[in-house]
């Protein structure tokens, strides 16, 4: 299959996706404070062979050969994500003008080659002091993840004009403080309820205080959000499906765009309402610029004994995380959220495979299967934004072979090969495909829409 991304609309965003603690390494350097990440990967048995992000990719001191590479897949934007423990290492309080440092020379970088930057204030590094003092379980983190905002704000927020909040709440709070295969490692429902909603109303203050700073800015929140598909129409199994969407997409959804909790979660979970005090949904649901999508699959889910449960899907391709290919999962999430909450500007922050790549004897990596990962799935983009579903830009989860949480360096997402022991980058093929299709749309060369703006 060709795809050619004349197809899509000519100011669309194509981009690449990664986040600090994945590739940044240099964790002791320039000040910075510990995070629950350095302390989770430091407890024996919680990341695959004792694997840590302490040198990563070290985009700390390469990121201007990583920029390079950017520059030659003729990427409009970069998506990264900042370390609170650079910027604030005891959580609030001494600002580490050192570690801010650091994104203020990101930020030239890109800007001097087009590259339009993209900054996610939280991708889950939160710093290790606050934890210790409740971390999102309590509302006092909330106040100092706006603390930590304003301070990135101020140094950035005249050359950064897309800020997202969060990323993908629901997975630091489930996978992080309920089943304890991430940071922190809690296992406590009720700790992640409580830091679901933290997340949610930390994101609605900061929403605050960055247009207080940057009015021209444009800001949103990046959510996983994945179709949930009964396994048979059979009544129990539909409403087996819409109740894992609630858990695991409208939780999320209906307090931003709505303004309040699905009725059907609060009455299945009376652990929600205690946490919602006066004001908290209004700040929740202000209006956003944008919608981050994080998608990599689909759920397939059945009525099980104890609630719902997953199914898979033995005849279909998975990847090596074990998720199931399936391009019209995307699609039909997209054209769903379009349908019931008409986000202004839906961006896909993250989509990608891991596959287990080798770098062959010619000195390549062969990745056919990303590549036609790639392909269908962005196909699946430009028929969704037919069906008129507001998508203005696309990230590719990831550039880098990075730092896979819990799976270590085991799992292989970007389009970049890393050789670990050398650090030495390698552009796989899937790299060449991204930067062709991207060319394919400009005719001569041309300057990146938003940059140029
Ligand atoms: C998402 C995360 C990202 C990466 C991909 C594979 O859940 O946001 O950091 O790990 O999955």
């Amino acid at each position: 299959m060709t795809l050619d991304s004349s197809s899509f609309p000519s100011d669309f965003v194509w981009g690449a996706a990664t986040a600090s603690y994945q590739i940044e390494g240099a964790a002791h350097e320039d000040g910075r404070g510990e995070s629950v990440w350095d302390r989770f990967c430091a407890t024996p048995g919680k990341v695959r062979g004792g694997d840590t992000g302490d040198v990563a990719c070290d985009f700390y001191h390469r990121y201007p050969e990583d920029v390079g590479l950017m520059k030659e897949l003729g990427l409009d934007a970069f998506r990264f994500s900042i370390a609170w423990p650079r910027v604030l290492p005891q959580g609030r309080g001494a600002v580490n003008q050192a570690g801010l440092d650091f994104y203020d020379r990101l930020v030239d970088e890109l800007l001097a080659h087009q590259i339009e930057p993209f900054a996610t204030l939280f991708h889950w590094d939160l710093p290790q002091a606050l934890e210790d003092e409740g971390g999102m379980r309590v509302r006092s983190t909330a106040e100092a993840y706006v603390e930590y905002t304003e301070a990135v704000v101020a140094r950035l927020g005249d050359r950064v004009q897309h800020w997202i909040t969060h990323n993908e709440p629901w997975v630091y709070a489930w996978i992080g403080n309920a089943w304890g295969w991430h940071a922190p490692g809690r296992t406590s429902e009720a700790d992640a309820v409580a830091v679901a909603h933290h997340l949610l109303l930390s994101h609605g203050w900061a929403v605050q205080a960055i247009r207080r700073l940057s009015p021209d800015a444009r800001v949103g929140i990046t959510l996983n959000l994945t179709h949930v598909y009964p396994a048979t129409e059979t009544p129990e199994d539909e409403a087996a499906a819409y109740q894992r969407d609630g858990e695991s997409n409208r939780w999320f959804l209906d307090p931003l765009f709505r303004g309040s909790y699905p009725a059907d979660l609060l009455e299945r979970n009376e652990l929600v309402a205690p946490l919602v005090l006066d004001g908290d949904l209004e700040t929740i649901s202000a209006p956003l610029d944008l919608l981050g999508v994080n998608n990599y699959s689909r759920f397939i889910v059945e009525a099980g004994p104890d609630g719902p449960r997953t199914v898979s899907n033995p005849g279909a391709e998975h990847t090596d995380m074990g998720w199931e290919v399936y391009p019209d999962g995307l699609h039909d999430v997209l054209v769903r959220v379009a349908r019931d909450y008409e986000p202004a500007a839906i961006y896909i922050t993250e989509n990608g495979a891991a596959f287990p790549d080798v770098r062959v004897h010619d000195g390549g990596v062969h990745d056919v299967e990303r590549t036609a990962y790639l392909q269908t799935y962005i196909a699946a983009v430009g028929r969704a934004i037919a069906a008129d579903a507001p998508v203005k830009g696309y990230f590719v989860w990831s550039l880098l072979d990075n730092f896979e949480w819990a799976f270590g360096y085991s799992k292989r997402f970007g389009i970049v090969y890393i050789d670990f022991p050398t650090l030495e980058r390698v552009p796989k093929d899937s790299f060449y495909w991204y930067r062709d299709l991207i060319a394919s749309g400009r005719g001569a060369p041309r300057p990146s829409p938003i940059a140029a703006a």
